[in-house]
């Protein structure tokens, strides 16, 4: 059904009588704008969570004048809506605490304004979810504009070959080699000033790289937009399409509804299995397929994950950045590749299917988008384990861990704070091997709270100095996608909530195996339940404001981390206007 503009929705607030539509008007033309700017053509909000303290958005000031520009010249409005910005380094104690709260910020924008349609602009990781979140709910036509990546760096280092770089996996990896005396200080300085030299979203497979991938494949944003880098000329231009198109959307009635079906979810799930996308999707992909109704769980995501191979060669499953990506063909290129696997008559925000979408993108680099006979890893981009330490499931990414661990059994070190893990680390007569299985609790959705990124446990600075660089770790926290290592995460229930992580003890024993997706604490169920009628749930410190409402209503990892409140198609009216 199409629309014309006796439907817009904005007319309720500009195109009645009375003192209200008279009041309305007043305060547009107190701006500086004509009463006839804003009668009878789409009004179009642009959510923009730049700011002054998110790097990865530096640049999404400027590139919100490109999208007016496109939608300027196609006959809409645009007004400009500063949304909360969330830089995933600098916000504390971490951006997850807040992405439920961007969702609702997103979705009572668009309720409570006199809009037609919505271009988001976002892309450091919490910032897609949570504003995708929220305008599925909302419900009216939005089209995503990805931030786009920042460019590569190159680390240079006589005698030794050209390596490139990028943010977050080699912070860590360096991070490891300069603690075990491998990077020296003056080079450690000069990294700091280097590895991101660009605004635009961190450049590995990380989870801002995987969310708008996810992002595009679930049909909300254009054609390749998700691999754009920030600083080529052709992003402006899509930010232009975007501006352009959303007004063209309006008039189709071209809503989320008609988008997130089932079968877009699915398309979603296998591109963020060949990307190797980052364990945070399946958090995020679960609670935006709940915001569109769609039943979706972790495990459909490990089922997924058993058919389609890890065909990007990107950091840190694989060796390249998302520049080599974007110039290899992008998105479209890698679902040609798995287009088996795709539901290819899925409409996306171009009025296309994704089917007609993707016809002739074919891969322009074979090494960075490998051939389904050629994948990067023989292991899966995600496993979800389930067994008695997590019965509702845990997650690990086989594809960026040590295949020596993938069946493992260890002696259980356990800690209950990341300042007690980290003091423990320094210390040089830690009771510990390269076998140790470090465990992190008190680390989850309501015990942290916000599930913060510190899943990647340190390795011992004893071990480090050994030569260790993996060990199995196991935590109810997150890790960032550009992370690494054989790191179990998101164990639900969390401990806060009463899982068994919770009675875990140093000098238990622990066994995990990826192949048999189990995951075994081996204490017997009597001494579990004595253990249990000792344990008293940690203390909630937090009494008022938005931390007391999370920890009350945020939903466990294998739901998806959404407010219990939020979840669902429930219809919620439109504003009165009086
Ligand atoms: Fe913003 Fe990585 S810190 S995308």
């Amino acid at each position: 059904m199409t629309k014309t503009t006796a439907d817009l929705r904005s007319r309720r607030w500009f195109n009645a009588s009375g003192m209200r539509a008279f009041a309305h008007r007043q305060r547009i033309q107190q701006m500086g704008l004509r009463r006839e700017d804003v009668m009878d053509r789409p009004i179009i909000g642009l959510i923009n969570t730049w700011s002054d303290l998110s790097p990865c958005h530096a640049h999404l000031r400027e590139r919100a004048e490109a999208v007016k520009r496109g939608i300027l010249l196609a006959g809409g409005m645009p007004f400009e809506l500063p949304a909360m910005s969330l830089g995933e380094v600098l916000v504390k104690p971490t951006t997850m605490l807040y992405r439920n709260f961007l969702a609702m910020e997103v979705e009572e924008l668009i309720r409570s304004l006199p809009l037609d349609g919505v271009v988001l602009l976002a892309g450091c990781d919490k910032t897609v979810p949570g504003t995708i979140m929220g305008a599925t709910s909302a419900g009216l036509p939005f089209i995503f504009c990805p931030a786009g990546p920042m460019l590569n760096d190159r680390y240079v280092r006589a005698g030794q070959p050209e390596r490139r770089i990028g943010a977050g996996t080699h912070t860590r990896m360096f991070w490891d080699e300069y603690q075990a005396g491998a990077v020296s200080d003056a080079e450690w300085v000069q990294l700091e000033g280097r590895m991101t030299r660009s605004p635009g979203t961190c450049n590995t497979m990380g989870t801002a790289s995987t969310m708008a991938g996810i992002a595009e494949a679930l049909g909300l944003t254009l054609p390749g937009a998700s691999s754009i880098p920030a600083m080529d000329a052709a992003h402006p231009r899509m930010a232009t399409d975007c501006g352009e198109r959303i007004v063209a959307m309006v008039f189709e009635d071209l809503t989320p509804a008609k988008l997130l079906t089932p079968a877009a979810f699915h398309n979603a799930a296998a591109v963020t299995m060949a990307m190797a996308g980052s364990t945070n999707a399946s958090i995020h992909l679960l609670a935006m397929a709940r915001r569109a109704g769609v039943s979706y769980g972790l495990q459909d995501l490990d089922a997924m994950a058993r058919q389609v191979p890890v065909l990007a060669n990107l950091f840190p499953s694989g060796e390249g950045l998302m520049e080599d990506f974007h110039y290899a063909g992008g998105l479209p290129a890698l679902m040609n590749r798995i287009r088996a696997h795709l539901k290819t008559d899925c409409l996306t925000v171009n009025g296309r299917t994704l089917g007609e979408n993707l016809a002739g993108r074919t891969a322009q680099n074979d090494d960075v988008i490998r051939p389904l006979d050629r994948p990067v890893s023989t292991a899966p981009a995600l496993a979800v384990l389930r067994g008695n330490l997590a019965p509702h499931g845990a997650v690990i990414k086989p594809s960026a861990a040590s295949e020596k661990f993938f069946k493992h059994r260890g002696r259980v070190l356990v800690f209950d704070s990341p300042a007690a893990l980290n003091a423990a680390c320094a210390d040089p007569a830690l009771d510990c091997d390269e076998n140790t299985i470090l465990v992190l609790r008190n680390a989850g959705p309501i015990g942290a709270p916000g599930m913060p990124e510190w899943g990647n446990l340190p390795i011992p600075k004893k071990l480090l100095d050994q030569g260790v660089r993996d060990m199995v770790r196991i935590s109810d926290a997150r890790m960032s996608g550009t992370h690494y290592g054989t790191c179990v995460l998101h164990v639900s229930p969390e401990s806060a909530a009463g899982g068994v992580l919770a009675l875990v003890q140093n000098g238990d024993m622990l066994r995990m195996d990826i192949a048999a997706r189990e995951l075994e604490l081996e204490v017997d169920e009597a001494e579990l339940a004595r253990r249990r009628a000792a344990w008293q749930p940690p203390a909630k410190p937090y009494t008022r404001g938005f931390v007391r409402l999370y920890q009350e209503h945020v939903t466990q990892a294998h739901e998806g981390c959404d407010f219990d409140f939020l979840q669902g198609t429930g219809d919620t009216p439109e504003p009165a206007i009086y």
